[in-house]
């Protein structure tokens, strides 16, 4: 989707060496978290997963934070999951902004999340929790993502049923998508749970995997390392607390330049 946008005056001049892209689109869910679109720049590469530096050119040293790249790597634009942090010295500007206003970016994506640092397997688990779904959401509208898995598990834990509005629109899109939808209707499998309000399945992730409820709602067996990969994105606490049980089945954590059966991400803004 391209949308021609209209650029703003400049008040502060633009960095040597980042890009300064155009919003195009920006959604807001709840008063904690919203999406925006942008340009994407025509030299600028990254595997779905990865993160960037993202900033605003609203100070002579503007500050930067991470963001994954919501978007797939072959969209024209580049969509991202932002929380809302009271006072936080970017969110605080980042969540004014508008269609036409310029966002920084730092040239250079990396992260582990990738389809690269995992061996293949019959499936791969995502757990996320809050806007730890961000790099999945890359992941999830990657044709590379089913040659390399037969099934994709997407679990998304969030406080409030609202929260998992983003994740719900994504699944919808990704299963009508002309991409990736043939595949993600019969292989993706989305599983989300709510932690501090009523909701059809409540509860944190680790709870049901510890349980063995999330094996027995999917009607799979229990994660086993000869076919079985995951991938973790959330809270310090979250990631910890996953870490544990994904070793507790055998699973080993992998990177970039030696691939295993998880890997692990926290979610950047926070
Ligand atoms: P809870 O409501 O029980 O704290 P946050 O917005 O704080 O990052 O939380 C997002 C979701 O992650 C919440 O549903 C929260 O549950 C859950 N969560 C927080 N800590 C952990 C943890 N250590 N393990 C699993 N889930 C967690």
């Amino acid at each position: 989707m391209t949308t021609v946008v209209q650029e703003k005056p400049r008040a502060f001049p633009i960095p040597a060496g980042v890009f300064a892209e155009t919003v195009t689109a920006v959604t807001h869910y709840t008063d904690r978290l919203f999406r925006f679109r942008m340009t994407r720049p025509p030299s600028f590469r990254f595997r779905s997963g990865e993160f960037v530096m993202i900033g605003l050119p609203n100070a002579e040293k503007p500050v930067y934070r991470a963001y994954s790249i919501t978007s797939p790597s072959w969209d024209d634009e580049l969509e991202f999951f932002s929380i809302k942090v009271p006072g936080g010295p970017l969110t605080e500007h980042l969540k004014e902004i508008r269609p036409g206003d310029t966002v920084l970016m730092r040239r250079k994506p990396t992260g582990t999340l990738v389809n690269d640092a995992l061996l293949p397997g019959e499936r791969v688990y995502m757990f996320s929790t809050g806007t730890g779904i961000a790099p999945f959401a890359s992941l999830v509208r990657d044709p590379e993502t089913y040659e390399k898995f037969g099934t994709v598990i997407l679990t998304h834990t969030c406080r409030e049923a609202a929260e998992l509005a983003f994740g719900m629109e994504l699944v919808d899109m990704v299963r009508s998508d002309p991409l990736v939808g043939e595949f993600a209707r019969d292989r993706l499998v989305h599983y989300p749970t709510v932690t501090r309000e009523e909701f059809a399945r409540t509860g944190r992730i680790t709870e049901h995997i510890g349980s063995g409820r999330l094996f027995d709602e999917l009607g799979l067996p229990p994660i086993d390392p000869e076919s079985d990969r995951g991938m973790i994105c959330g809270s310090m606490a979250m990631l910890k607390d996953t870490r544990k049980l994904l070793e507790g089945f055998g699973l080993a954590e992998g990177s970039n330049s030696s691939p295993d059966t998880y890997v692990v991400e926290r979610a950047f803004v926070d």
